[in-house]
């Protein structure tokens, strides 16, 4: 049997976040499925995720009250049927997970029963967010890892970094893609029937973030340069509260703090001044917030701002955040007595890969779930909460158009193998860690959470700088991680910066001081970037 044979498959899963997995699992038994992760299987932003997932479960809360706080939060450009389409299915997306045994929290209600704990986050009108205590993101990866390691149809290859999709001559269909096997340390090729990019969002193109470090918007990249159009790159999210300490690496302070009371403060025991932005104070969406605190440390010269809920109980504290609280005690804070030091990060990749309600994207055979993909669910500004829930149902909705489709699907033929007779080891390897830390300075200095026309013009003439040193350095070189992450955010910077400079508006996350108004002059529309060898079916 050749390579060729051996890593033949009906779907290639790139990524194995909440995303990726809820496809693999939906497969049907008799479909032979790869699973690609860059690191170990774990590794991604979904285990990291902190607040919750949004479901209507309350009573008091109904379907179309979620997708009115969605449409609200998303400043006017989310497409409703995609908001309906996501709300509509929350509840069962829940309940799929409780069936894999993902142990949320819960509480008893007034009859004696045990229900689901709700809790807040901002832009939510109700109680709406089921959780595990303040590490939801660990118990669904850990459901779902546990799930894909004894699923018999399922070969995972960790430590696997897709390098590029490969689509067929003739038909255009996408047939499989180049890997990095980063233990061998060479290209292997994956081939098959249905690909489905699950990579997560791109938020390291930001030298500060929430984010682990997978998140280099590989997905995004590799979708643009096979020849797939993208919207909205410029709506980047940045979460209003990471804990602000030179080790603390960006340890996101989640939002249902907030939540549950915690309040927004200029100085231990100073002045809450959430209240003087919005009507929802520290529950206003989240764009509102780290803009808020954004202005406030540049008017008082500020490094930080503080959260403060030393009001609660400490018993409340430590029984709904006990992840927060710990790692805060261990750079010396103690949250059920004082107030914690935070800063806005880049969190969210609002935009993406351009995908259907089944998330077909503009290449045959190509399917793009998750943070990698924008499905006009989020629109300018995504409410908390609604992501991972983005993941299970288009996990789902994927996974029954690919089920629907594989038995009219032609195997791919052979394919050329990775060639890299003509390049060699790398000589100059701080070319690569040069560029990308001057990339994510420049992108959080010029295209961070304020932006300007002059600003956007700087950032532009520098990324086309590095892209052209890029292709330079990978047309020579053999490729490794870095080399491939670097590559890949440079794209993705490229196209948040065109999407920004072509937006001349404030709207949602992008926010210009330029044009400090929405456009109100025509309707809203999501920006869309079509790459020079896009092809129209
Ligand atoms: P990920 O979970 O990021 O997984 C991506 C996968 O792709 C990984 O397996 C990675 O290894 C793989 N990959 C990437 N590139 C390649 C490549 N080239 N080759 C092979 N594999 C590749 N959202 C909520 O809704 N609620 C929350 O409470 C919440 N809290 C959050 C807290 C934090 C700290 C962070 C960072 C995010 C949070 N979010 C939350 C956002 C949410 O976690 C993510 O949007 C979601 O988990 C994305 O899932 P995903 O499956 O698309 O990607
Ligand atoms: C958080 O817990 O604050 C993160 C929630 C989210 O990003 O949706």
């Amino acid at each position: 049997m050749t390579d060729q044979d051996e890593l033949l498959f009906d779907v290639l899963v790139i990524g194995s976040g909440a995303a990726g997995l809820t496809l693999a699992l939906e497969m049907p038994p008799q479909a032979k499925i790869a699973v690609l992760s860059k690191h170990e299987l774990r590794e991604g932003s979904t285990y990291y995720a902190q607040g919750g997932i949004a479901a209507v479960f309350s009573e008091e809360d109904s379907i179309d009250t979620h997708v009115k706080d969605t449409l609200l939060a998303g400043g006017g450009l989310c497409d409703e049927k995609a908001v309906r389409f996501v709300a509509g299915r929350a509840r069962a997306a829940i309940e799929k997970l409780l069936d894999y045994g993902v142990s949320f929290t819960t509480e008893t209600d007034a009859k004696g029963r045990k229900i689901l704990h709700l809790t807040r986050e901002g832009g939510h009108s109700k109680r709406r967010v089921v959780h595990a205590a303040d590490a939801t993101g660990m118990a669904v990866e850990t459901a779902l890892e546990d799930k894909a390691r004894h699923a018999e149809r399922v070969q995972l290859f960790e430590n696997h970094v897709a390098i590029d999709l490969i689509r067929e001559g003739k038909t255009g269909r996408c047939v499989g893609a180049y890997a990095l096997d980063r233990a061998a340390g060479h290209v292997r090729l994956f081939r098959a029937r249905k690909v489905v990019l699950a990579t997560g969002g791109a938020s390291k193109v930001y030298l500060y973030t929430s984010n682990p470090d997978s998140c280099t918007g590989d997905g995004i990249a590799m979708a643009w340069r096979a020849g797939a159009r993208v919207a909205n790159m410029e709506f980047c999210q940045f979460h209003p509260t990471c804990l602000y300490h030179p080790k603390a690496k960006g340890f996101l302070v989640t939002e249902a703090v907030r939540g549950e009371g915690g309040r927004l403060l200029l100085s231990p025991g100073g002045e809450r001044f959430m209240p003087r932005f919005h009507p929802m104070a520290e529950l206003a969406p989240r764009d509102v917030v780290a803009r808020a605190i954004d202005h406030e440390m540049k008017r008082l010269g500020l490094d930080h701002v503080w959260l403060d809920i030393s009001h609660q109980p400490p018993d409340f504290i430590k029984e709904h955040f006990p992840t927060v609280y710990a790692k805060c005690l261990e750079f010396g804070f103690d949250m059920t007595v004082e107030p914690i030091p935070v800063v806005p990060a880049a969190h969210y990749t609002c935009g993406g890969v351009i995908t259907d309600l089944s998330g077909r994207t503009d290449i045959p055979g190509l399917y793009a779930i998750g943070e990698v993909a924008y499905t006009g669910l989020h629109g300018a500004n995504r409410m908390a909460s609604n992501s991972l829930l983005e993941c299970f149902v288009f996990g789902s909705a994927a996974a029954a158009d690919i089920r629907s489709k594989l038995p009219n699907t032609p195997t791919p033929p052979f394919l050329p193998p990775w060639d890299e007779s003509w390049v060699t080891d790398s000589d100059e390897e701080v070319v690569v860690s040069h560029n990308w830390d001057e990339l994510r300075l420049f992108m959080w200095d010029y295209v961070g959470i304020v932006r300007t026309t002059k600003r956007l013009e700087r950032a532009k003439r520098r990324v086309d700088l590095l892209l052209g040193e890029i292709a330079e350095y990978y047309g020579s070189f053999k490729v490794r991680n870095d080399l491939l992450e670097m590559r890949n955010l440079a794209v993705v910077a490229d196209l948040i910066i065109r999407s920004a400079m072509e937006r001349k508006e404030s709207r949602g996350l992008h926010y210009t001081l330029d044009y400090p108004v929405p456009d109100s002059s025509k309707l809203a529309h999501p920006t869309i970037l079509t790459p020079p060898n896009f092809r129209p079916e």
